[in-house]
């Protein structure tokens, strides 16, 4: 999303360049949505979002056949679609429009220009704008690649925190529920939406460490032995390795979780027996969704809790296993939290 930002930013840029270099009053870039044959603008100087039917205007025409138009006196063309103008109080008197094309060599939008300071549009600024237009191109080209490839990121975490499921140890609605109680968590924290989303999405990931852990342990319907419990201390360490990817922020963000998610605040936690803000926000606020979550479903080795006693533990362990600040949110959205657990109940 900071990705994006820029990218946002170096388009207005761009736009603004461009509009200087041919001398024109205004810029706008329109991305083509073949699905729901519109055009609708990325960037348009000076007004809101612009949206026109792919059948109207002399955008349009660009964006259909890939011929660059260069009209002198817009009101005198009889494909000129005047709804615009009417919408922004603007009087466009000529304009320029040049396809955008991509590396598969397809039309996926035009960049236009409105109204020469002086004159009219020549030729050579048709070869300036179609200069731009290979640079913005290239440009949004990647953005949407970009979000192409997060969204196979979210997919592959999806997969990811199966994994765990597989072993029948846990549920796909545990790993639905561990994501909202941290979402409702999170988003009383601060408004940075992409930490929410962030913990939202990867929040399920927290045991997909346990794949590396026998199921003869797991299943197990009593009580562990020691021996067994410090085979099951290696989890969190099995799913960093597994999730950690130096390339990937949201791996990462995941990766923290899985290590991080059985740390106590005082510092009796594992692996590392880290304390407080030592520990990554992501992780202790993962603690507290996983363990209300563990205490209110049945477990191979427990019967459920009630919904208070679970809320009570929770209560009593601030300050000592969880982060007081977050158990302070959790209990003040309570009510948010009710509603997940009884909408996602087994
Ligand atoms: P889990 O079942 O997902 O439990 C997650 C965490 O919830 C536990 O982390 C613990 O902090 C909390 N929790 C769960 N049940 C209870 C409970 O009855 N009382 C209290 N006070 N807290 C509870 P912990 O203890 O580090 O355990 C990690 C994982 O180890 C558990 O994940 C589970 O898979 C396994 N495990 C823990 N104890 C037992 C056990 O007695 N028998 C078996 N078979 N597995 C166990
Ligand atoms: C048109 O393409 O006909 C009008 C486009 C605009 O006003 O921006
Ligand atoms: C993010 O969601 O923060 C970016 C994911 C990535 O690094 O590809
Ligand atoms: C925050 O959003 O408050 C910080 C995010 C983080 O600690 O990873
Ligand atoms: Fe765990
Ligand atoms: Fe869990």
């Amino acid at each position: 999303i900071l990705f994006e930002k820029n990218i946002e930013y170096v388009l207005i840029s761009l736009a603004d360049l461009t509009k200087d270099l041919v001398n024109a009053e205004r810029c706008s870039i329109f991305i083509y949505d073949r699905n729901k044959n519109i055009l609708y603008t990325k960037v348009a100087h000076g007004v809101d979002k612009i949206e026109l039917p792919a059948d109207k205007g002399i955008v349009s025409f660009t964006a259909k056949t890939g011929k660059i138009q260069i009209i002198v006196d817009a009101y005198s063309d009889k494909r000129f679609y005047p709804e615009i103008d009417k919408e922004t109080g603007y009087k466009t008197r000529n304009l320029l429009t040049v396809p955008l094309i991509n590396s598969r060599k397809e039309i996926f939008g035009v960049l236009e220009v409105i109204n020469k300071k002086k004159g009219i549009f020549t030729n050579f600024d048709a070869e300036l704008l179609l200069l731009s237009a290979s640079y913005i191109s290239y440009l949004l080209e990647n953005v949407i690649l970009n979000q192409k490839i997060k969204e196979t990121h979210a997919k592959l975490i999806y997969k990811l925190s199966s994994a765990a499921e597989f072993k029948d140890v846990e549920t796909s609605l545990h790993t639905k529920r561990v994501a909202f109680y941290s979402e409702i968590i999170a988003s009383g924290l601060n408004n940075d939406k992409e930490f929410v989303e962030n913990i939202k999405l990867t929040a399920p990931m927290h045991d997909a460490g346990k794949i590396g852990i026998p199921d003869a342990i797991l299943q197990k319907p009593g009580k562990l032995t020691k021996e067994e419990f410090d085979i099951i201390k290696t989890h969190p360490t099995i799913g960093f390795k597994l999730l950690y990817d130096e390339e990937s922020e949201l791996l990462k963000f995941a990766a923290n979780i899985a290590r991080d998610h059985h740390e106590k605040w005082n510092g009796a936690g594992y692996p590392a027996g880290l304390k407080g803000e030592n520990i990554s926000l992501e992780g202790r606020i993962v603690a507290i969704a996983d363990v209300f979550d563990a205490l209110t479903t049945k477990r191979p080795y427990k019967e459920p809790w009630d919904f208070s006693s679970a809320k009570n533990l929770i209560s009593k362990e601030k300050g000592e296993h969880f982060d007081p600040e977050l158990v302070e949110i959790f209990l003040n959205k309570i009510d948010e939290i009710c509603s997940i657990y009884e909408k996602y109940k087994e």
